[in-house]
């Protein structure tokens, strides 16, 4: 624990300097930095050499600190209640006052605001004296970070903390619902669905469509490791990665389980670790057994359409 408390203030040091730490967080590690700060914010954006007009998820420890910044409303206020801490993320409209950087929202009336679970992460909250604006901790369209040796491979000794928080429990980026209008879920992620529908007792529709804020031409790949991916795979070639969601009776070395099960929330979990892996051992091509399209499944698939894109 002393040294846990020796890392917090390290990174309170470098955070209160307008420099960015990795923190870790129970989905996936986020590249932080003062979100009351632009001069702060435009070195995440410089670091991971991500577009400015890709907003970021504002982090907060309290209800208290979150009053200041965005109008809470009735479903928020009901989910907050039931799934947060969690790995869940909220579109809400800035208040009038905010100190939220314009580059944090790009501008826009709205912002997206998490708690996260992880308690490292949270006590550093809790003693700063501003939230944290924090994408996760990858160069731009790169495989998200799950572990503080993630974080150093995606950019070296460019940044100046790493928080080690151990593995990400859940591996995955939380899940992004929109509560400005009437609710819809922008991303697939770590807090299933069904959840979100049983608190508030409705069926929360997705936009799969939401095209958003990326700039015309700007390409669709994300959470990519590199090399071409092709989905719904029965039988892969001998010099390919084949990625299963359950154990086969002859496995080869080629072979990379999700779960020897076919558990989604533990496949969800490894998703990231093993694409990462294959990446290393050099494989020119991946190929992926098909997946089921519920539960966390809805999310893994989510990915590897992005991650195959072209
Ligand atoms: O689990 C997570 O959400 C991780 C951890 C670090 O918290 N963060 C994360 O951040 O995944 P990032 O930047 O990789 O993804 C944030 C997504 C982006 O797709 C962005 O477009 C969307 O959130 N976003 C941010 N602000 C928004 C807004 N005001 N309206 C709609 N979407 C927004
Ligand atoms: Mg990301």
């Amino acid at each position: 624990m002393n040294n846990n408390l020796a890392n917090i203030k390290k990174s309170i040091f470098y955070l209160n300097k307008s420099e960015c730490v990795a923190i870790p967080t129970e989905t996936v590690y986020g590249l932080a930095a003062n979100a009351y700060s632009s001069k702060a914010v435009r070195k995440i954006y410089a670091l991971k050499k991500r577009p400015r007009n890709n907003p970021s998820i504002v982090h907060y420890s309290s209800l208290n600190r979150l009053e200041k910044d965005c109008e809470l409303n009735k479903n928020f206020l009901i989910l907050y209640k039931k799934l947060c801490p969690g790995p869940i993320t909220f579109v809400l409209k800035l208040k009038k006052g905010s100190r939220i950087s314009r580059i944090v929202t790009n501008n826009k009336t709205t912002v997206a605001v998490r708690f996260p679970k992880n308690k490292l992460t949270q006590k550093l909250l809790g003693l700063l004296k501003y939230p944290l604006a924090a994408p996760s901790a990858n160069i731009s369209t790169k495989i998200s970070p799950v572990s503080k040796e993630d974080v150093k491979e995606e950019f070296g000794n460019k940044i100046k903390f790493i928080l080690d928080g151990g593995r990400s429990t859940i591996g995955l980026e939380s899940t992004i619902i929109s509560l400005v209008d009437k609710p819809k879920i922008l991303r697939l992620g770590g807090m299933q669905r069904s959840k979100i529908n049983k608190v508030l007792n409705k069926i929360i529709k997705y936009d799969r469509n939401n095209k958003k804020i990326t700039a015309p031409g700007q390409s669709k790949l994300h959470y990519s490791p590199g090399i071409p991916i092709k989905l719904n795979t029965t039988e892969p070639k001998h010099d390919e990665a084949f990625i299963l969601i359950k154990k086969r009776k002859k496995s080869c070395k080629n072979y990379f389980y999700l779960s020897k099960t076919k558990n989604l929330k533990q496949a969800a979990k490894n998703l990231y670790r093993i694409l990462r892996k294959i990446k290393k051992k050099n494989y020119k091509s991946i190929v992926v057994e098909k997946i089921p399209n519920f539960g966390f499944g809805e999310a893994i698939n989510d990915r590897l359409k992005k991650a195959s894109a072209k």
